[in-house]
C-alpha cells in the first residue's frame, strides 16, 4: 500500500488559491497513492486575527469547494485523501479533517485539542475519535484521524490504536518543534503507521507572526522513519507499507501491548 503526504504552504484566507495549489501538486505527481494526507487547515491558512476573518475562509461539508475539488482530485486519481480543513457547521466554526474517497463518500473529524487562539475561533471538536475502513487494491485497512496538537495527549492516538486504526493520518500545522521527534513515540507505544502533514512557512497578520516547522514525517510501527520532508520545501512523499503490520501488538514473545494493559491503575 503506498501512503504519502503533501506538505506545503496554504495561503491565509485565499482557499480558491490553496485548491489550485493543491490541485497543482497532487494532479502533476507522478507517483500513485491508495491514501494522500494534507496538512491542517489546508484551505484556510491559520493564523486568523477575528473570527470574519476565519468565517471568510470556511465552508461546509461535504458541500463546499474545496471538499468537492478534493473529492474531484481523489476520483482522478483513485486515492483516499484526508485534509485538514475550517468547517462552517451553522453558527460553528470546527477545526476539521476530512477524508474523501474515489467512490465520493466523505467521512469528517473534529479537532478534539484545541491549541492556544484556536479556542478563540472554533468550538472543540464533537465527534470523537474514530477508525474509517478503506478500500481497495490494497486490502481493507482502518484509518483513524487527529489533528496536530491531538498529538501530545497519548490518550488520542491510543484511543484510535484502541479502535483498531492501523494508520493514524495526522494533518498538522506545528509551530512547536518536538511533535515530529514524539511521533516515533506514538507510533511505537501502538504499533501503528503515523502520517504527520504539515505545513511551512511563516504567516503574519498584523501584528502576529507564526513560524510553521514543516519536516513532515511517516513512521512505521517500530518506530522507522519511512519518510521525513525538508523544513521549507513544497513537496509529496511517499511510503510503500504492509498495513498488516499494525495488526500485530506483540513486541516480545510475553508482551502485547493492549493485552498487558493494567487499566485497573490507570485512573
Ligand atoms: C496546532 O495544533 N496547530 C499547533
Amino acid at each position: 500500500m503506498k501512503i504519502g503526504f503533501l506538505q506545503f504552504k496554504p495561503v491565509l484566507c485565499k482557499p480558491d488559491e490553496n485548491i489550485d495549489k493543491i490541485r497543482e501538486i497532487i494532479l502533476n505527481c507522478k507517483t500513485d497513492h491508495d491514501l494522500l494526507v494534507l496538512p491542517e487547515l489546508a484551505n484556510s491558512g491559520y493564523l486568523f486575527s477575528s473570527r470574519d476573518e476565519a468565517i471568510s475562509a470556511s465552508e461546509i461539508i461535504p458541500g463546499g469547494k474545496f471538499c468537492r475539488a478534493l473529492s474531484e482530485i481523489s476520483k482522478e486519481k483513485n486515492s483516499y485523501i484526508i485534509s485538514g480543513i475550517c468547517e462552517k457547521a451553522g453558527d460553528r466554526l470546527y477545526n476539521s479533517a476530512v477524508m474523501v474517497s474515489p467512490n465520493g463518500e466523505t467521512e469528517t473529524y473534529r479537532k478534539t485539542h484545541l491549541f492556544f487562539d484556536e479556542k478563540i475561533w472554533f468550538t472543540a471538536g464533537d465527534t470523537g475519535l474514530n477508525v474509517f475502513e478503506i478500500s481497495g487494491n490494497f486490502g481493507k485497512v482502518k484509518v483513524g484521524m487527529m489533528i496536530c496538537f491531538d498529538w501530545i495527549f497519548p490518550e488520542s492516538a491510543r484511543t484510535l490504536a484502541l479502535k483498531g486504526a492501523q494508520i493514524i493520518a495526522h494533518p498538522s500545522n506545528l509551530v512547536l518543534s518536538y511533535c515530529q521527534q514524539a511521533m516515533f513515540t506514538r507510533a511505537v507505544e501502538n504499533r501503528v503507521f503515523t502520517v504527520t502533514a504539515n505545513r511551512t512557512g511563516t504567516e503574519i497578520n498584523g501584528d502576529k507572526e507564526l513560524y510553521f516547522t514543516g519536516k513532515s514525517v511517516i513512521v512505521d510501527t517500530k518506530g522507522n522513519y519511512l519518510c521525513t520532508a525538508g523544513e521549507d520545501n513544497e513537496c509529496i512523499l511517499t511510503a510503500e507499507i504492509d498495513p498488516e503490520d499494525a495488526l500485530d501488538k506483540n513486541v516480545t514473545s510475553k508482551n502485547n501491548i493492549f493485552e498487558d494493559r493494567r487499566t485497573e491503575f490507570y485512573r
